[in-house]
């Protein structure tokens, strides 16, 4: 809908939306979030940029302990930037989608190195960091430093979708539900309002059963003066991509130990540990699985599958597991890793669930 269109729904008889009543009703709701200062304060930018940085990735509950533990150990820009690659992935892992956390640290390199450690604060030279898109750029000015700009995620789409019953669908309609986004700006508070839509859409434009009896903007919304607000954001059909299939070896030794390796350093998860296994294919054959073995040993084939879902794929990994004794060699490329110490490993989440699959059924000692 173009901004003439908003203007043809107002006339069928609403409010327009008024960003002074948001900004009120953040007044009095706003979430009390680590990330967030208090009232009449700002955030860092170095903490504005990492917890959203960490935001696209999960919920607020599950980022806060990540968002604590980054700060814990680097709290500045430059501490960040001087952290090798591999700590970085160990701290990420369990967060997910890798890319972002090889990007996270190049940032902070690219900070330190253009900027002298200092976030810049206009949209373009935030857009041209690593790793920084519209969303993030946009977030960080308005909230970092109070500059008028609207980022547009998942939450504010669904705010606004409904505020005007957009009817084109998403991803196509993206530009301009970015367009009546910042149409809404007010003409001050820009890190609060941009923190007002994200708090609406989580606690109050849910996607589903929307608490509208309590929303702000309830009079001005188009969606629910037609009574389907569930019914935005429209969306395309998403289009999964094709099944990939795979096998992993988790081998056990006497002493505690089990066998890992790093992955190569390009690629899916470049760089992150996994234990042995197959390619990932769309053809591959359960029968051919121990072609694949990393060492002789009684593999025994465990039931059903571990699943997962990469962004552009699902995965099914069959599982194999083996007892082998203390004495037993790490293969070329391989290492055994004690049990309890692998959880400082970056452990991608589908190994992490490999491991507690083989575990589960591994019979004790
Ligand atoms: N989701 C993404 N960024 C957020 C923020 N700054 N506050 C609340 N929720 C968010």
């Amino acid at each position: 809908m173009t901004v003439a269109a908003r203007s043809s729904a107002r006339k069928k008889g609403l409010d327009a939306p008024d960003p002074a009543a948001l900004l009120a009703w953040y007044d009095r709701h706003a979430r009390v979030l680590p990330w967030r200062a208090r009232r009449g304060a700002r955030t860092a930018p170095y903490r504005v940029w990492l917890s959203e940085i960490m935001l696209q990735q999960t919920t607020v509950k599950a980022v806060a302990p990540y968002y604590a533990r980054f700060l814990d150990k680097w709290p500045t820009v430059e501490a960040l930037a001087a952290a090798t690659l591999d700590d970085v992935l160990r701290a990420w892992a369990g967060l997910g989608y890798y890319a972002r956390a090889r990007n996270l640290h190049a940032c902070a390199i690219a900070v330190v190195e253009r900027h002298g450690g200092v976030f810049p604060e206009t949209l373009d030279d935030l857009r041209a960091l690593p790793g920084i898109g519209d969303y993030t750029a946009a977030a960080v000015a308005a909230i970092a430093f109070d500059a008028p700009a609207v980022p547009v995620d998942g939450n504010v789409e669904r705010v606004v979708t409904r505020l005007y019953a957009v009817e084109e669908e998403l991803p196509a309609a993206k530009p301009r539900i970015k367009e009546l986004a910042a149409s809404l700006l007010p003409p001050r508070r820009a890190g609060d309002f941009a923190q007002a839509l994200m708090d609406l859409g989580a606690t109050i434009c849910t996607p589903k059963k929307p608490a509208c009896v309590l929303c702000p903007w309830s009079e001005a919304c188009v969606a629910r003066a037609r009574g389907g607000q569930e019914l935005y954001p429209r969306k395309a059909p998403k289009r999964e991509g094709r099944l990939r299939r795979g096998c992993a070896f988790v081998a056990l030794r006497a002493d505690g130990s089990v066998l890992l390796r790093t992955r190569p350093d390009k690629g899916l998860l470049a760089k992150m540990t996994e234990v042995p296994g197959s390619a990932w294919t769309h053809d591959f054959n359960v029968a051919d699985a121990e072609d694949a073995a990393p060492l002789a040993a009684k593999w025994r084939r465990l039931r059903g599958v571990v699943r997962h879902v990469f962004t552009h794929f699902p995965l099914e990994l069959t599982v194999f597991v083996a007892q082998v004794p203390r004495a037993t060699k790490a293969p070329k490329g391989a290492r055994w890793v004690k049990l309890d110490a692998a959880g400082d490993e970056a452990l991608p989440n589908v190994m992490r669930k490999v491991l507690a699959h083989a575990l589960d059924s591994a019979p004790s000692e």
